[in-house]
C-alpha cells in the first residue's frame, strides 16, 4: 500500500461489514484514521477491532445522534477530511406491496441518511475535503421489486450532484453505483429466498459479483489526491451491467 492517505481522517458509515467494512480496510491500509458506524454494537466493536480503528454507534436516519457525534468528534478530532455515506438497507417490496413503513425506513436510512450525516459533518470538514456517496446501479436503471429502494438510491445520485454544485471549490463530492457485490446483505436476500446465487452472478456481463476490494479501490481514488478535479462524479463499478 502506498499511504495515500496519511494524516487524513476519514468516517464511513455502515462500516461493520460488506462494502463499508472494504472501504474501511483500505483506507486504513492507506494510512488513514478511520471511524466506522453502524447500529449493531457487537458487530461494530469487533469490525472496529479487526481493522484496529475507532467506531461510533449511530443510526443515519438519526439526527440527533449525528448531532452527538459530531460534538464527541470535535472534542476527539480536530477536523474531518472524507466522510463516506455508505450505510444503506434494502427491503424488496413492488408498488403494490411496499408498506409505508418500508418506504419510510429506506428513504430515512439510504437517502436521509447522507444528507444529515453531510449537513452536520461539513462544518467540521476544511476545503480540500471530500465526500462520497454509495448509491447502487438501480439508482439509474431501477430493477423489478425494490421500489422504495430504487428511489432511495435514484435521489442519493442528484443529491451527490447538488451537493458538488453547491460545495464546488471547496469540498468533492462523488458517487459510486456498485452493481451486485457480495456481501452479508446480498447473502440476506438469496437465504430468505428472494433471489438465487447464480442469477445475481449473471446480471453482471463479467459473470459474477463483485468483491468489497473491489469498490474500495474506487472509493480509495475518489477520495484520495489523485481525483482533484473530480466532483459531481457518478461513477458505475458494475461489471459491465449498465453496459447493455
Ligand atoms: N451489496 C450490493 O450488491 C450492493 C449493490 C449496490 C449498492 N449497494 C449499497 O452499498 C451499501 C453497502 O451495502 P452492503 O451490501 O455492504 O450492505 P450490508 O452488508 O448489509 O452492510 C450494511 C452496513 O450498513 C449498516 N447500516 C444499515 N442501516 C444502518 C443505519 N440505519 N445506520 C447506520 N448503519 C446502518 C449495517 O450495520 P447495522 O445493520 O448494524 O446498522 C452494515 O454495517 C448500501 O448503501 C447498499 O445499498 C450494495
Amino acid at each position: 500500500m502506498s499511504g495515500l492517505l496519511e494524516g487524513k481522517i476519514a468516517i464511513v458509515t455502515g462500516g461493520s461489514k460488506g462494502i463499508g467494512y472494504g472501504i474501511a480496510e483500505r483506507f486504513t491500509n492507506e494510512g488513514a484514521k478511520v471511524i466506522i458506524c453502524s447500529r449493531n454494537e457487537s458487530e461494530l466493536s469487533e469490525a472496529a477491532s479487526k481493522l484496529s480503528c475507532e467506531s461510533y454507534q449511530l443510526d443515519v436516519s438519526d439526527s440527533k445522534g449525528i448531532k452527538s457525534m459530531t460534538e464527541w468528534f470535535s472534542k476527539e478530532h480536530e477536523k474531518l477530511d472524507i466522510l463516506v455515506n455508505n450505510a444503506g438497507l434494502i427491503r424488496p417490496g413492488s408498488i403494490t406491496d411496499t408498506t409505508e413503513e418500508d418506504w419510510d425506513l429506506q428513504i430515512n436510512v439510504n437517502l436521509k441518511g447522507p444528507f444529515l450525516m453531510s449537513n452536520n459533518f461539513l462544518p467540521l470538514m476544511n476545503n480540500g475535503s471530500s465526500i462520497l456517496n454509495i448509491s447502487s446501479t438501480v439508482g439509474l436503471r431501477s430493477m423489478r421489486g425494490a421500489v422504495a429502494y430504487c428511489a432511495s438510491k435514484a435521489g442519493v445520485v442528484n443529491l451527490t450532484k447538488a451537493m458538488a454544485l453547491d460545495l464546488a471549490g471547496k469540498i468533492r463530492v462523488n458517487c459510486i453505483c456498485p452493481a451486485v457485490v457480495d456481501t452479508p446483505m446480498v447473502a440476506e436476500r438469496v437465504s430468505k429466498g428472494n433471489v438465487s446465487r447464480k442469477m445475481l452472478e449473471r446480471v453482471q456481463p463479467i459473470g459474477r459479483m463483485g468483491r468489497p476490494e473491489e469498490i474500495a479501490a474506487m472509493a480509495l481514488h475518489l477520495c484520495g489526491p489523485e481525483a482533484e478535479w473530480t466532483t459531481g462524479s457518478i461513477i458505475t463499478v458494475d461489471g459491465g451491467q449498465t453496459a447493455a
